[in-house]
C-alpha cells in the first residue's frame, strides 16, 4: 500500500478529497496529516476521518529534525502538500528525493512565488484580467514537484478555466477550488501507479 503523507496550514478541503478519495483503499492511502497551524480545520478533518494530525511550529520544521524523524517514521511514499503556506525545507526535500508535490492556485509560471497564495493568487488574477478586458483571460491549477524555491519544480499537471468579465476574486477562487477538488485526487492516484 502506498502512503501518503498531507501538509497544509489552513482549512484543508483538498486535504479532505484527497482522504476521502483514497478512504477503504488498499493501494494507496492518507496516513497523516501535519500542519503548521495548530488551529487548523485540517487536523480537525484529519482526526474525524481517523488520520494521524500532527502540529508543528517553526523550529521543530527549521531548526531541528523532529518533522524529519516524524516523516522518517512514516515512511510516505508520496508527501503533498495542500495548502501548505510555508517554504518547505531543503533538507526535507532531499531526504524525499523526487517524492513531493505541491499545488498552486493559478497557471505557474504566472502569479507565483514569495507571497503568491490563497487570496493573494485570485486577487491578482483578478486585476491581470480587469486590466486585459479586451482580451480572454485564463487562471487554473499547477501541481508541481517541490523544490527549494517557491512554485519552481517541474511541472506534472495544469488545467485551465475562463476568467470573464462577470467574475470576482471570490468566483474565481471558487472556480479554481472545484477545479483542485476535481482532479488533484486523480493526478495523485496516477503518479502514485507510475513506476
Ligand atoms: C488551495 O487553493 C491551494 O492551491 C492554495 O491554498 C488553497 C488551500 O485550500 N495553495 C497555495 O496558495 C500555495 N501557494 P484548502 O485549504 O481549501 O485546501
Amino acid at each position: 500500500m502506498k502512503r501518503i503523507v498531507i501538509f497544509a496550514s489552513g482549512n484543508g478541503t483538498n486535504a479532505q478529497r484527497i482522504i476521502d478519495h483514497f478512504k477503504g483503499r488498499t493501494d494507496a492511502q492518507v496516513v497523516q496529516v501535519l500542519s503548521n497551524n495548530k488551529d487548523a480545520k485540517v487536523l480537525e478533518r484529519a482526526n474525524l476521518s481517523k488520520i494521524s494530525a500532527i502540529s508543528f511550529n517553526r523550529i521543530a520544521l527549521y531548526k531541528t529534525d523532529d518533522v524529519l524523524h516524524l516523516l522518517k517514521a512514516s515512511k510516505p511514499d508520496l508527501i503533498v502538500l495542500a495548502g501548505f503556506l510555508w517554504l518547505f525545507p531543503e533538507k526535507i526535500i532531499n531526504a524525499f528525493p523526487d517524492s513531493i508535490i505541491n499545488i498552486h492556485p493559478a497557471l505557474l509560471p504566472d502569479f507565483g512565488g514569495k507571497g503568491m497564495y490563497g487570496m493573494h493568487v485570485h486577487k491578482a488574477v483578478y486585476a491581470f484580467a480587469k486590466a486585459n478586458s479586451h482580451q480572454k483571460n485564463y487562471t487554473g491549477i499547477t501541481i508541481h514537484k517541490v523544490t527549494p524555491e517557491y512554485d519552481k519544480g517541474a511541472f506534472i499537471f495544469q488545467t485551465k478555466v475562463e476568467v470573464t468579465e462577470k467574475d470576482t476574486t471570490d468566483t474565481i477562487a471558487d472556480k479554481v477550488h472545484a477545479l483542485e477538488h476535481e482532479y488533484f485526487p486523480l493526478v495523485i492516484e496516477k503518479l502514485l501507479k507510475t513506476p
